[in-house]
């Protein structure tokens, strides 16, 4: 049988000053990748050289990994290198992440929204406006890295890209909620916390910044999200934001651990940043921001008169958040953060 490359170089029937070069790219060629239980996923694509990930291989250019270089192409500014940015189960969470989208207009049963009390209503409302700058910048943190990040690391930015689409429905979920109900959107938050994630200059800075403290904080609200919901409808959005957050508090902690194993020398470094952005979280962050901590006293209390038995609650929510957020380092490696965290979150840690 005749080799289509050959008739292609000697047969074409077009002008000889066409470019078919591109026909002898030194590439892996003859590659099959077969589906595997989960389908054709990332990792079964990852075959031979394509697999293969470079830790810094210098391009900045469009190249997709595998496909052969170019002379004369332009930068794009892409700089980070791969430790800078990598997490094992970047493929994993972004093939979840495709798999379990879900449409805040559709999956959530709107009819089971009843009148609440004026109080309740308010204490949502609240807590939806919140949650919904929380969101945007959640979104927009990521988006922000993506054009840093190398096309020969392609997982991460495809999993960033997923959380880019989870936070837009999360920010149009609450916002929904907050004008579904006979309420609407409250007042805006001083945003301190949340402007010191977007402002992070380091890669590994704004994961533990963002995914670990600021994303972990808000997926073990949302676990608690049954004990704020008054309707099937918050109970189903608390719930599917949740399963969302996990996967990008999952790629933080994933991040932080491939950081502390191949870049030991950086542990000091993160301590650093752990240390501020627990300060700003303890201080002005996800619990205490913009009425939150009030609409939280009156939802968890079921009204503003129960209020106090509400913020108890809120305490125990609270301790939940700070020793989920210290298993979550030590998944990661920084056990020793025990030891060495705020002086407002450590002594809610259940002892080792
Ligand atoms: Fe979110
Ligand atoms: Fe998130």
């Amino acid at each position: 049988m005749p080799d289509t490359g050959d008739m292609l170089r000697t047969e074409t029937p077009f002008p000889a000053d066409l470019d078919m070069s591109w026909l002898e790219a030194p590439t892996d060629w003859g590659i099959a990748a077969k589906p595997g239980k989960r389908g054709l996923t990332l990792d079964e694509i990852n075959v031979g050289s394509y697999g293969e990930v470079p830790l810094d291989s210098g391009d900045m250019t469009m190249r997709p990994r595998g496909a052969a270089p170019r002379d004369g192409v332009p930068r794009l500014g892409y700089h980070l290198a791969k430790n800078d940015v990598w997490s094992k189960n970047a493929t994993l969470l972004y093939e979840e992440a495709v798999q379990r989208q879900w449409s805040s207009a559709t999956d959530i049963p709107w009819d089971t929204l009843e009148e609440l009390p004026d109080d309740v209503e308010r204490a949502m409302s609240q807590l939806c406006t919140f949650l919904t700058e929380v969101e945007f910048i959640a979104g927009d943190t990521p988006s922000q890295w993506l054009p840093q990040i190398s096309n020969e690391h392609y997982e991460v930015k495809l999993f960033l890209a997923s959380q880019v689409m989870d936070e837009a429905r999360h920010l149009d979920v609450f916002r929904k909620r907050a004008l579904a109900n006979g309420g609407g959107l409250m007042s805006g938050g001083p945003g301190t916390g949340l402007r010191a994630i977007i402002s992070a200059r380091d890669f590994s800075e704004m994961s533990a910044i963002m995914h670990i403290i600021g994303e972990g904080f808000i997926q073990s609200l949302f676990r608690s999200g049954e004990l704020l919901s008054n309707s099937e409808a918050e109970k189903r959005m608390f719930r599917l934001a949740a399963q969302d957050e996990s996967r990008h508090v999952s790629f933080g902690v994933m991040h932080m651990k491939h950081m502390l194993e191949t870049e030991p020398e950086r542990r000091e470094e993160i301590h650093s940043y752990l240390d501020s952005g627990e300060k700003i979280f303890a201080g002005t962050g996800v619990s205490a921001s913009g009425g939150s901590v009030e609409s939280l006293g009156i939802l968890l209390g079921g009204g503003v008169k129960h209020m106090d038995e509400g913020l108890k609650k809120l305490l125990a929510i609270r301790k939940r958040q700070v020793n989920e957020y210290m298993h979550r380092l030590e998944v990661a490696g920084l056990g020793d953060r025990r030891e060495r965290m705020t002086s407002a979150f450590s002594p809610m840690l259940n002892p080792a």
